[in-house]
């Protein structure tokens, strides 16, 4: 099956259930982020980036190809490892840092951890919680797309709303076709 197909056969069959600690499902969460990013007018890389940046957590369970790459289960590792066959960095670091992005962004903007919601805030912790300023630093040298990294994580934050009315999985086939690596 081609890529495309298999992901939104995760997304169909696999995403049905709960966003962790959230009111909306895996795949309303995903298609939410994924149209939040293009009514900003964002990249089609963004676009790509935030639809499937928690596609780890529809891979966990799924088998053979999550444990022959031997990640501890952190998702976001998990998703960007298997999207990086078929997918360009520009995409894959939106999925590989949304967490980091998390923590960066609770430790630089004032009023950034009072808005996550419960979930998110519980998460953070088992996360590593927010950087240190040495850390912030280093993430900024370290990561040359930190910054579209911080723009999924914003679209990620806003994608919990319960019953909202988004196009489906089916839409953004020519995105992804768009970023596809040749
Ligand atoms: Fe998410």
């Amino acid at each position: 099956m081609a890529v495309i197909d298999q992901i939104f056969d995760l997304f169909n069959h696999h995403g049905g259930s709960l966003y962790f600690g959230e009111q909306v499902t895996e795949t309303e969460h995903a298609l939410q982020a994924a149209y939040l990013a293009k009514q900003a007018g964002a990249s089609n890389e963004l676009i790509a980036g935030a639809l499937l940046h928690d596609i780890g957590h529809l891979l966990h369970g799924l088998g053979e190809d999550v444990a022959q790459h031997g990640i501890d289960g952190k998702h976001e590792d998990v998703g960007s490892a298997w999207l990086q066959r078929w997918f360009p960095v520009a995409v894959l670091d939106c999925v590989r840092l949304h967490v980091d992005a998390k923590r960066y962004l609770t430790a630089t903007e004032p009023g950034y951890l009072a808005d996550l919601s419960e979930a998110s805030r519980q998460s953070l912790a088992l996360q590593g919680g927010p950087f240190t300023p040495e850390e912030v630093l280093a993430f900024e040298a370290r990561e040359p797309n930190y910054l579209a990294a911080l723009q999924v994580r914003r679209w990620d934050d806003e994608a919990k709303v319960v019953g909202l009315q988004v196009p489906p999985v089916e839409h953004y086939r020519p995105v992804l076709e768009s970023v596809l690596l040749a």
